[in-house]
Order: structure tokens, then sequence, then C-alpha cells
């Protein structure tokens, strides 16, 4: 039996999803939290890609205690020479270079040679063990590069001093009998005087990338990495929380463990859902709203008998909170304190103040204020834009020819109420084109999403939108809760357009990945 650590890239492969925009805040609560499931090393992100990501892996490395943090760099000494400079207080520091080695990468991307390959790898991995005595190395696009060159890069990258090497299926193409094989023949071709672990990177374009990081394992991979809830750009990367309970549950199998604290898993999906806009699909495995509800009258039959007759991981393995006690009207300050310190949700004072008067508004209207409840509490403060615009209010009318008049109240920098009317052939669009008239700029609407924080005729509304900033072509996610649908549609789309906003100012960077520069 052996221990597979666990390396997570939400904050850099993550975040390469489009309309996922972590601020430096949300990196290092993620990051915290990360630490607290048990992941051995955070890829932080590529710091050489903008003054942002240099900051927040800057950031990140001085609040971790016991796990590493690691940073992106390409085959480039300036690359490396940032990494340096964010890591190099963190308490265990290292660095992931890569370079790509496949056919097509080789002739239409970097237009260089094998040899050429070979010879970069050798000169920028041996600069970056000058720096860090743990090296990462990938082949990128390594599933798709000709076995015998990749048994070549993955030695010559060993032999500049090469710690960890990485073996990325980058468009998601391998399957798990062909990657299992690749691990099991490189581990027994590769050479070397120093310790050498593999590990597996996968994407899920054909829906495998938790499958093909299991067979990685099967056949000798020492670390793993991924990400939360499997976001990431495309069909998104390996889920670290599908990897980790399948390794608990089929140990037996794998032969293989780990050091995750299953209990923290939904807290950290939920946080990761938070930040990045992205709601987890209901049917979601190990994490998703119907993994533990049990609808067929025969399975609940069994479930009542012996929960093991269906369920083959239980809700308090993956730590799905109980809804001990629910609040109500008359809870006061003290069980709401309580209350979050139960959700393991961290707040000083004065933000206390403000979430105790909206959780007392809350209860006026609604009669159990449920643990969803409480976080969409939290979750619709933390997406609130204090400093700049707001929703306020809205009422729409139905006209005699079929459309809809809205009138959006908003409140503007100076603090001044403002009315907005426009119409639409709907309320959402009335809504919407309402609040474009207040920003005055080209947004297109990507996708409009409506989900119920809880069950019950009085569950809040949660309203997810995507937008496209037409005029940079980046995407924003961002969403809004409220008794209110068309309320909570209108917050998000406030919101989504406060990016924007911020955007067209220059308030925020575009987001860079490796593949931009
Ligand atoms: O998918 C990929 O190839 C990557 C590399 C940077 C390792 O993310
Ligand atoms: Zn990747």
């Amino acid at each position: 039996m052996h221990q597979v650590e666990f390396l997570d890239t939400t904050l850099r492969d993550g975040e390469q999803t489009p309309g996922v925009n972590f601020s430096i805040k949300e990196k290092v609560a993620i990051a915290k939290q990360l630490e607290k499931w048990g992941i051995s090393t955070i890829e932080a992100g590529f710091p050489a890609a903008s003054p942002d990501s240099f900051e927040a892996v800057k950031q990140i490395s001085a609040a971790m205690t016991k796990t590493a943090v690691s940073g992106l760099a390409r085959c480039v000494k300036a690359d490396i020479d940032a990494c340096y400079e964010a890591i190099k207080d963190a308490k265990f520091p290292q660095i992931h270079v890569f370079v790509a080695s496949s056919p097509i990468h080789r002739e239409f991307k970097l237009k260089k040679s094998k040899e050429e390959i070979l010879d970069i790898i050798t000169e920028h991995v041996t600069y970056a063990r000058q720096f860090f005595d743990i090296v990462e190395f990938s082949p990128e696009d390594a599933t798709r590069t000709e076995l015998d060159f990749l048994l070549q890069v993955v030695q010559t990258a060993v032999d500049a001093g090469a710690t960890y090497i990485n073996i990325p299926d980058t468009v998601g193409f391998t399957t798990p009998e062909e990657y299992g094989y690749i691990f099991k023949y490189l581990i027994e071709h590769v050479t070397s005087d120093h310790q050498v672990i593999f590990s597996p990177h996968c994407h899920n374009d054909l829906g495998m990338a938790v499958a093909n990081t299991l067979a990685a394992i099967k056949n000798g991979a020492g670390r793993v990495e991924g990400t939360i809830n499997g976001i990431g750009e495309r069909a998104g990367n390996a889920a670290l929380e599908e990897v980790a309970v399948a390794l608990n549950i089929r140990e037996d199998y794998y032969q293989a463990s780990s050091a995750i604290v299953l209990k923290e898993t939904i807290n950290t999906s939920e946080m990761v859902s938070r930040f990045s806009g992205i709601p987890i699909p209901k049917n979601k495995a190990v994490v998703g709203g119907n993994a533990f509800s049990h609808e067929s009258g025969i399975h609940q039959d069994g479930v009542l008998k012996n929960p093991l007759t269906y369920e083959i991981i239980t809700p308090e393995l993956v730590g799905v909170k109980k809804n001990s006690l629910p609040l109500g009207k008359l809870s006061g300050r003290h069980a709401f304190v309580e209350k979050l310190k139960e959700l393991q949700l961290d707040f000083e004072e004065k933000e206390i103040a403000v979430l105790f008067a909206k959780f007392k508004k809350l209860a006026d209207k609604k009669q159990d204020i449920t643990d969803a409840d409480i976080v969409a509490l939290v979750d619709g403060n933390e997406i609130e834009n204090p400093e700049g615009f707001h929703f306020n209010d809205l009422k729409v009318t139905s006209n005699d020819d079929d459309t809809v008049t809205a009138i959006v109240n908003m409140i503007n920098e100076e603090a001044e109420s403002v009315d907005v009317i426009a119409n639409g052939k709907g309320s959402v669009e009335a809504v919407f084109n309402a609040v474009d008239k207040f920003f005055n700029q080209t947004v297109k609407l990507l996708s409009y999403n409506i989900d119920a924080v809880t069950g019950g005729i009085d569950a809040q509304a949660r309203v997810s939108v995507s937008v496209e900033n037409v005029d940079t072509g980046t995407i924003f996610n961002a969403s809004g809760i409220d008794f209110d649908v068309l309320k909570a549609g209108a917050i998000a789309y406030v919101n989504a357009n406060t990016f924007v906003q911020k955007e067209n100012a220059g308030e925020i960077g575009r987001k860079i990945s490796y593949r931009d520069i």
C-alpha cells in the first residue's frame, strides 16, 4: 500500500475556465481550505503571466504552513526567475517547468526539432534546480508524443535534476489502458540516482480524466494532479474529490491511500463553486446534490434497512452538512454566531454584524433557516459589491401588446437612487435591458441558470449568469441570491456588468494563461 500525494491546480489550470476570475482574496481563501483538505502541494498560479498572478502566488506562499506551493513556468529563464521571486518565502517551495513534446506541438507551435527540445529541457531544468530542490517537469501533450521520444524527454529531465515527472494528457485524448501503460513503461525504463515521482495530469475532453488518473495510480504514479469540482478549460481537469473518494472506497483495488481529510470535501467543493460561479451539477459524483438522495421506493426501503445496500459513500464521509439545528425568527446573535462556527465560516466582528442584520431580514420571510440558507446568505454578501453600483429593487408590469416594462432601481457610485426603465418580450429581458441601459456597455449574455438554494415554496433562488465583454472577449461569471427569482437575476447581471466595467477601466487585468504568451 502506498500513499499518493495530491497536487491541486484549481488556482492555475482551474482558473483557465472561461468566466472564472478569482480575486487574490478568494485565491488565498481557497488555498487555506485546500490546506485543511490535506492537499500536499498547491499549484498557486503562473507568476510570469501578470502582476496579479505573481502577487497571488506570493500571498499564498506566505499563507501556507503545511502545504508546499508550486508555480508554473515555461522553459524560459524569466518565467523561472519570476516563479522563484514569488515562491521563495514559502515554507515548502516547488516549481513546475514544462515544454511541449508531441509532433504536432513541435512542428506547428514550437517549430523545434527533437534534439532542440531535449537541449531546452536540459538547460531549463538545470537552471530551475539552482533555485529549487523540488522541480516538476512536464512534457506538454505527452500522450500524443511518440513513446520512445517521451522516454528520452523524461530521461533528459531526470538527468538534469527533475524530481517529479508529470505526464499531461493536455487535450484529454488518452484512455485508461493506454495511459496506465505509459506510466508502467516510463517507470520501468527511466533510470535515476535520485528519487523520481511520476504524476498524471488529465483533461476531461472524452470524460475519462478521473478514470485515467486512477489508471496512472494503478501503474505506479505517486502523486496526482487535478482541480476541485473538475473545473478547467474546455471539459475541465480530473476532479480531485472524485479521485480521493475513489481511493478511499476502492483502496482494496488500488492498494493506495491519500492524506485527504475527506470530511472537508463538501466545504472545499462548495467554496470553489461559490468563488468560480460554477454551480455543482445535481448528479455530479461525490459532491452533487443527488449523490445521497434516494428517489425510488426500492432504494429508499433498502437504505432505511441498511444504508450500504445502495450507498457506497456515506454523507458523513465527505462532510455533507446535517442541518442539525435550523435557525428561525427567534434565534439571537449568539445562536447565529455558533451556527457560523459550526459551518466553519470565519468572520470578523464587523462582518458578523452585517450578516446578522441580513439573517434577521431573512428570518422575517422564512420560517426555518437551514444551513444552506446561511451559506447562501454569506455567499450573497461575498458577491455583493458595496463600493460600486448595486441593484436596489425592481417592478415589472405586463403591457397589452404582450411586452413587459421593468423599472429597475439602482444605487449609483454616488449612493444616489436611479430608476431605469426598459421594455422586453418577457420580464427577464426587460430587467436585463434596464440594467444594460444603466451601464451603457456592450455585454452579451451567454448563460442564465436558476437554482433553488433549499427545498420548499419559500426557498431562496440563486441565479448564475455568464456574460461576455464584447469589446475584449473576456467572459465573466456572477450570481445573485434572493427570494424573488427576477431580483436574483438582476443582482447577478449587475454583478457581471460590474466586472465588465472594472475590466474596461483597467482595474481587472486580462486573465493570461501559459498558452497566451
Ligand atoms: O494540460 C497541460 O498540459 C498543462 C501543462 C502546463 C502541464 O496544464
Ligand atoms: Zn492542464
